[in-house]
């Protein structure tokens, strides 16, 4: 396995994998990992699958057997989807591409529109690009992107194993990007499991693309929020309405305690990360008895500052390496002139301050135009119809402002 190019979060995963299948002691040797081959995993898998199954037999131990079986099935999944992808890394040897994820926790404020039109930008810039349609029940990616055909093959495809690469289902849209299409209700949090998940995430990744770009839809389940987490640039659609941008502080703040959760919780099946208490603190915060919302990470912060004072400097680490972007659309042109679209950035970025401890940065706004409404009945991005237009504008201020240069 070529582990120079995991990053941290892929190392650990693999290293719980092989704790699992093999021990805690080869999981903390490189030179093993670096060896390991799909035959040895499988071999280990069997090993280890037979000895539950032996322990299936007993009612009284069912429940138990049944989990370790799960693990070391996950476990199988993410160290064969590893060597998977190095096998196809050394064959294709794909571009490893940045991810620009675009989320929000609402309907109809243009997340795929700015999908679209951010891929074909970015597309005409030269730059090989992906679009990939993770949207939950809403998947018009392809709409938006002016393809005008049902999709052959979408992710669903990948997922049930009907191809072998998700490569494989990309198809090149008439206006410059790649395109994955979506379908759906298979990625509901309740029927991807772990091992498709990371599969999926390991996919998307593996993408041979500078630049693939995510329509997480309006979903906040843990399946979407871990693509968000993955991405290298994860970007907050708003409008003005305040309903879509207290969407926007839910969603953030459930990425938040998702990447507590993963660190700490019953998914970080690593001694090293985990911690019972403060795992019962942070579900306790999440989840609170009185039945509400969950507590700000501002409050979470403060009590395991109380409770768990060891831990304290870690978390408050893990937050501030949380980075996020705020993009605020369909703004009415008479007020991107005036300063009254600021009071609501300057809100959002108070209350982001307040509940989630850290500050979301603001990229800039996208202003209302009839032109978008127009694209969604003639199926031609914007960007693609008025090269130089106040989309393309907009947008390419944006991503200036994301990568902190001209591109
Ligand atoms: N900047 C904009 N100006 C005008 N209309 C917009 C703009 N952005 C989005 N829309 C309109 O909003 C509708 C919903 O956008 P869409 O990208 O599908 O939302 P989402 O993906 O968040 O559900 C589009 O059909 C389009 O007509
Ligand atoms: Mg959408």
């Amino acid at each position: 396995m070529l582990i120079n190019q995991l990053d941290e979060t892929a190392m650990r995963d693999v290293r719980v994998a092989c704790a699992t299948l093999f021990s805690e002691e080869l999981a903390y040797d490189d030179s093993f990992i670096e060896n390991l081959s799909i035959e040895t995993v499988e071999k280990a898998y069997w090993q280890k699958a037979k000895r539950c199954y032996h322990h299936l037999s007993p009612l009284s131990s069912r429940s138990e057997a049944q989990e370790a079986l799960n693990d070391v099935r996950n476990s199988l999944e993410t160290l064969t989807s590893f060597l998977r992808t190095d096998s196809q890394m050394v064959d294709e040897a794909p571009r490893i591409g940045k991810i620009i994820a675009i989320g929000g926790a609402k309907g109809g404020i243009g997340k795929s529109i700015i999908v679209a039109n951010l891929s074909v930008l970015l597309a005409s810039k030269g730059f090989r690009v992906t679009a990939v349609d993770l949207d939950l029940g809403g998947a018009n990616l392809h709409l938006c992107l002016g393809n005008k055909v049902l999709l052959q093959n979408n992710i669903n495809d990948f997922l049930r194993k009907r191809v072998d690469s998700l490569q494989d289902i990309a198809i090149k849209s008439e206006y410059g990007p790649y395109l994955i299409g979506g379908d759906s209700a298979q990625l509901g949090a309740a029927n991807i499991d772990f091992g498709r998940k990371l599969k999926l995430l390991r996919a998307v990744e593996n993408l041979n693309s500078d630049f693939i770009i995510l329509d997480l839809g309006g979903d906040t389940s843990y399946n979407i929020i871990d693509f968000f987490l993955k991405a290298d640039y994860g970007i907050v659609v708003t409008t003005r309405d305040s309903a879509s941008y207290i969407g926007a502080y839910h969603f953030l703040k459930a990425a938040m305690y998702r990447r507590f959760n993963r660190l700490f919780g019953p998914e970080s099946r690593f001694r090293m990360y985990k911690n019972h208490q403060l795992e019962q603190l942070i579900r306790e915060m999440m989840n609170p008895a009185d039945g509400g919302w969950p507590k700000s990470i501002n409050d979470l912060l403060e009590k395991v500052r109380q409770e768990q004072p060891d831990h304290f400097p870690f978390m408050c680490e893990v937050v501030e390496n949380f980075n996020s972007y705020l993009v605020v659309n369909k703004v009415p042109n008479r007020l991107l002139r005036t300063f009254d679209v600021n009071p609501i950035i300057t809100r959002i970025q108070q209350v982001t301050r307040t509940w989630l401890a850290k500050e979301v940065t603001y990229l800039g706004s996208i202003s209302f135009q009839p032109e978008v409404e127009n694209s969604m009945i003639d199926l031609v991005p914007v960007v693609a119809k008025y090269p130089k237009g106040k989309m393309a504008e907009e947008l390419g201020s944006i991503m200036s402002k994301l990568f902190e240069q001209e591109i």
